[in-house]
């Protein structure tokens, strides 16, 4: 599949935002866009193009630790998964000046998302017991670039 991956401008918040919202099978709320408007003009966001349309997207920032990214979202929609799309977002926030590990957390029983983490050199580091108010757990995985 020919897609691109290009930095994601303001004005590719609303389509990030309805494609997340799609991807997490989450309730579309408008107010989202107070977040997604800031982070598509400051963080590191992604968007993987196909035939002029958004199909994939990836959210991630910089922490209070040099060299490590956190890698806060990450979708693609379901009729272009399993096309390598995920691999090249997460690809290109490794690439940016600097990156000498990327983070992030997920949920241990999403499979889909546990398994291309680690097939991407991803490590489980630490498991989140009851992380969330409602006792769901998570797990904190980690690669490791140089
Ligand atoms: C998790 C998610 C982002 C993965 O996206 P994806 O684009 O399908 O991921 P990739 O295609 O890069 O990798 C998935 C599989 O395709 C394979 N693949 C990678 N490059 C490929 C290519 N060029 N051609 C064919 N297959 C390829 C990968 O090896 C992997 O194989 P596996 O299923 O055996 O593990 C997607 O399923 C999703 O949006 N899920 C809902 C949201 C979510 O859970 N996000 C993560 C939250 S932590």
């Amino acid at each position: 599949m020919d897609f691109e991956v290009k930095r994601a401008e303001l004005g590719d918040d609303k389509k990030l935002m309805e494609l997340e919202a799609r991807c997490f099978r989450i309730k579309y709320e408008r107010n989202f866009i107070w977040f997604w408007k800031p982070f598509t003009q400051h963080a590191y966001v992604y968007k993987a193009i196909f035939d002029k349309k958004i199909v994939g997207g990836i959210l991630a920032f910089p922490t209070k630790h040099p060299g490590t990214i956190y890698i806060e979202s990450i979708f693609v929609d379901t009729k272009f998964r399993d096309h390598g799309v995920a691999t090249r977002l997460i690809e290109k926030v490794s690439k940016h000046a600097g990156c000498r590990e990327l983070i992030l957390d997920t949920m241990p029983g999403w499979k889909n998302a546990v398994n291309l983490y680690r097939k991407q050199g991803f490590r489980v580091v630490k498991k989140l017991k009851n992380y969330y108010e409602d006792g769901t757990d998570r797990v904190l995985m980690v690669k490791r670039l140089r």
